[in-house]
């Protein structure tokens, strides 16, 4: 058949495997970047954080014990902060075994090894800063770690990486480092306050409960930091009835444990 005139074409939300595939695999582990190209996810979230001699590292919680057999390796250290750990601390740790024992074994990632992995299967990254108070300076460390590997690639802006984050001075310190780096507000303003983010964000990014079609067309209507509207990806959705709905809302993006199963649902 012909192809649409493209005015006709419309285009779903982009779907977007939510700590990798970690309805699959352990959140934010190497696997869970695996499990997200077994489901042809092109584009990944996860949670950077930063060893108490300066490595990052993924971890979602600012406490390794969810996620870690630390509190038995280390049954000395609680709180167990992620920020306490040296990187060769954290490297004896089991980020797999909680999930299955499948999983056993399974090391917290560096970043750089996690933007290998998603390198080698042609991935790319949403990069959530998680927490950044407790980690000063973490926006410049992050920058310097992901350029020699060719993330921050001015002649791209935008096409492999996303740094969001719910810190807003975090996120306008990303943006005023690297103008060419997209990034990401997490979190709900109010629609009077959403051009001030729009100064330093290309998305704003909701919990999905959030959301109505005004407040999702009223985001868009913005301009951001490049003069184009300013995106909307909505997390965190795991089933395909809501993905339905909430595409229907208009927005950019959907976040999923399930990337498989959003795609499915959108495609049907
Ligand atoms: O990418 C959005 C989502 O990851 C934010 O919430 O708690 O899963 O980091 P959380
Ligand atoms: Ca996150």
């Amino acid at each position: 058949a012909d192809a649409l005139p493209v005015a006709l074409v419309t285009e779903g939300p982009i779907v977007v495997a939510h700590r990798g595939a970690s309805g699959y695999a352990p959140e934010n582990t190497l696997a869970a970047v695996d499990a997200a190209a077994e489901t042809d996810t092109e584009w990944v979230e996860t949670d950077v954080q930063r060893t108490a001699d300066g490595v990052l590292v993924l971890m979602h919680d600012t406490t390794l014990a969810r996620t870690t057999d630390v509190e038995e390796v280390f049954p000395e250290r609680a709180p167990w902060n992620v920020g306490d750990f040296t990187a060769a601390e954290i490297a004896r740790l089991d980020a797999g075994s909680w999930l299955g024992e499948e999983f056993a074994g399974e090391p917290v990632p560096t970043l750089a090894d996690f933007a290998d992995r998603l390198e080698t299967h042609g991935q790319r990254l949403l990069l959530e800063l998680k927490s950044p108070e407790l980690y000063p300076g973490i926006e410049a460390d992050v920058l310097a770690e992901l350029e020699p590997l060719g993330w921050l690639d001015e002649r791209r802006p935008g096409e492999r990486l996303v740094v969001q984050s719910f810190g807003a001075a975090s996120v306008r310190t990303v943006h005023e480092l690297a103008p060419e780096v997209k990034t990401g507000f997490l979190g709900t303003p109010e629609v009077g306050d959403i051009a001030d983010f729009a100064a330093f964000s290309d998305q704003i990014n909701p919990r999905y409960t959030d959301l109505s079609a005004a407040y999702v067309a009223a985001i868009q209507a913005v301009e951001g930091p490049r003069g184009e509207p300013v995106e909307v990806h909505a997390w965190t959705v795991n089933d395909g009835p809501t993905a339905v709905a909430v595409a229907e809302l208009g927005v950019d993006g959907i976040i999923s444990n399930y990337p498989d199963v959003i795609a499915r649902a959108l495609e049907g």
